[in-house]
């Protein structure tokens, strides 16, 4: 059983990531949820993880607030993607479970001081704010970290919120940097393998065949219609953050490779860019997994499965 946290900034494809996360209590236990700004402001993303919960019938999860802004720069957030609230779609009620009064931040260096070492896997799925200002708080936890999954970043797939970084590196840097810099083992799911994930129409038909309130829930998160699909050729849209828990349940959907990644904090005309040395010209040492390539079939297959449970 794999002790994870998830970092998350709930938003719609964060909502998946979860449900797929507590659908899975035979290889996964979610220590708690901790929360940050990034797709809504800190006030909604702590608020939708609880709806989230709630949705699953698992109020018993511990869901904290932690940085309500980037370390280093202005919030920059996605409500045109996941609506005013952060989880356009559904009409999930109000949450009635209440906020733990715990701080993220602490709860990840308690957490991390209090368990084994080498026992708890973070799952930054929104801007790394909360991990890097722990990071920086506690040096002593880096090394107690079993491994961060995180969904960020790109190689050959470019931008999503500028021509050069993906969104969850390019709200907070900074934080990236210090994350890829701190030695701890990170595996990267980025574009190049979410834009290969596409919800299409008969994908999202699958998710709400159950007729659950969850498969009917998750259809409207990820209803592909009236979405941004002709950068994807039409095919459908990315499904990003769920990847990070596919990869933790089944590891041989994807490919992977050892690269040197570093993040451009400086140029404002490249800010939040992954550089990823994929040919090793660099000479700087390897410091994550990069994943690069998803069997879609298999984590269309894996994911639709598991949210039936719930
Ligand atoms: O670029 C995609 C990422 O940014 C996802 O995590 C999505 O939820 C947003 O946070
Ligand atoms: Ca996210």
């Amino acid at each position: 059983m794999r002790q994870i946290i998830i970092d998350t900034d709930p938003g719609q494809d964060d909502a998946v990531a979860i449900l797929l996360a507590l659908a899975s209590g035979d290889a996964l236990e979610v220590l708690g949820l901790t929360c940050v700004a990034g797709n809504v402001p800190l006030d909604l993303t702590t608020r939708n993880a609880r709806r989230v919960c709630e949705l699953a019938g698992r109020r018993d999860v511990p869901v904290m607030a932690g940085c309500d802004r980037p370390m280093g720069r202005a919030l920059v957030t996605a409500e045109h993607v996941h609506g005013q609230d952060g989880l356009a779609g559904p009409d999930l009620p109000a949450p009635t479970m209440p906020l733990d009064p715990r701080n993220a931040v602490d709860f990840l260096i308690e957490t991390l001081r209090a368990a084994v070492p080498g026992t708890v896997t973070l799952v930054p799925i929104g801007p790394l704010t909360n991990i890097a200002t722990a990071f920086q708080r506690a040096p002593d936890i880096v090394a107690r970290v079993a491994g961060i999954v995180m969904m960020g970043g790109a190689h050959r797939a470019l931008g999503n919120v500028t021509p050069a970084a993906e969104f969850n590196i390019h709200v907070d840097p900074q934080a990236a940097d210090i994350v890829l810099r701190s030695g701890a083992p990170v595996t990267i799911v980025p574009l190049d393998v979410t834009h290969k994930a596409l919800v299409t129409s008969e994908r999202n038909a699958a998710f709400a065949a159950p007729g659950t309130r969850v498969g009917r829930a998750v259809a409207a998160l990820t209803d592909p219609r009236g979405r941004e699909s002709a950068r994807h050729g039409g095919q459908g849209v990315p499904l990003h953050d769920p990847c990070t828990i596919a990869w933790l349940l089944a590891p041989d959907l994807f490919a992977a490779r050892e690269v040197n990644v570093m993040v451009e904090t400086g140029s404002e005309l490249t800010m939040g860019m992954t550089v990823m040395d994929w040919w090793g010209v660099t000479g700087r040492a390897a410091n994550a997994r990069v994943l690069h390539d998803i069997d879609a079939d298999g984590f269309f297959d894996l994911l639709t499965a598991r949210l039936a449970r719930l």
